[in-house]
């Protein structure tokens, strides 16, 4: 897969870390920034990362911040982004399996290299179940999009 990785001046000191252990994983690595740790808005890397997605140049993305809140709320209000904030391993793979999440959200503020790496593996290991039940529900989030489109 092609993975495409964004972060502010809060994710950047675990951008490095996530970039290497995508590559380790045998995935190709779309780095959109931020290129320094100088104070910067996580919207801008969020939207990058999600357009990458929208655009299909990326499979999925990771976007890193302080905490990961803000990254997955700006990403969330993309057409057909589904970003999941997850700080352990067991979201990290539920989130693509039931919810066909496209994105990973974290924050570097909130957990250290070790905890990352194994919730980038567990996030690229896994598969959308495609279940007839998932399958309902990711339709109801894209029917609560397309509302909100429409208004
Ligand atoms: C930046 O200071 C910080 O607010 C940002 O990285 C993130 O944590 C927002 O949710």
């Amino acid at each position: 897969m092609i993975i495409a990785v964004g972060c502010d001046h809060g994710g950047f000191p675990l951008k490095d870390t996530v970039i290497e252990t995508v590559r380790k994983a045998g995935h190709d690595v779309l780095d959109l920034g931020a290129f320094d740790d100088s104070p910067t808005d996580y919207p801008d890397y969020a939207e990058k990362v999600g357009r990458a997605v929208q655009r299909k140049e990326a499979d999925r993305g990771i976007i890193i911040c302080g905490s990961g809140v803000g990254a997955s709320v700006a990403a969330n209000k993309m057409r057909g982004i589904r970003a999941g904030l997850c700080h352990d391993t067991y979201s990290a793979h539920q989130c693509v399996e039931h919810d066909d999440a496209n994105v990973l959200a974290f924050g570097a503020r909130i957990i250290g290299p070790e905890v990352a790496v194994e919730i980038v593996q567990a996030f690229l290991r896994a598969e959308f179940s495609g279940e007839k039940r998932h399958l309902r529900r990711v339709a109801k989030i894209a029917a609560i999009e397309q509302k909100e489109l429409d208004n």
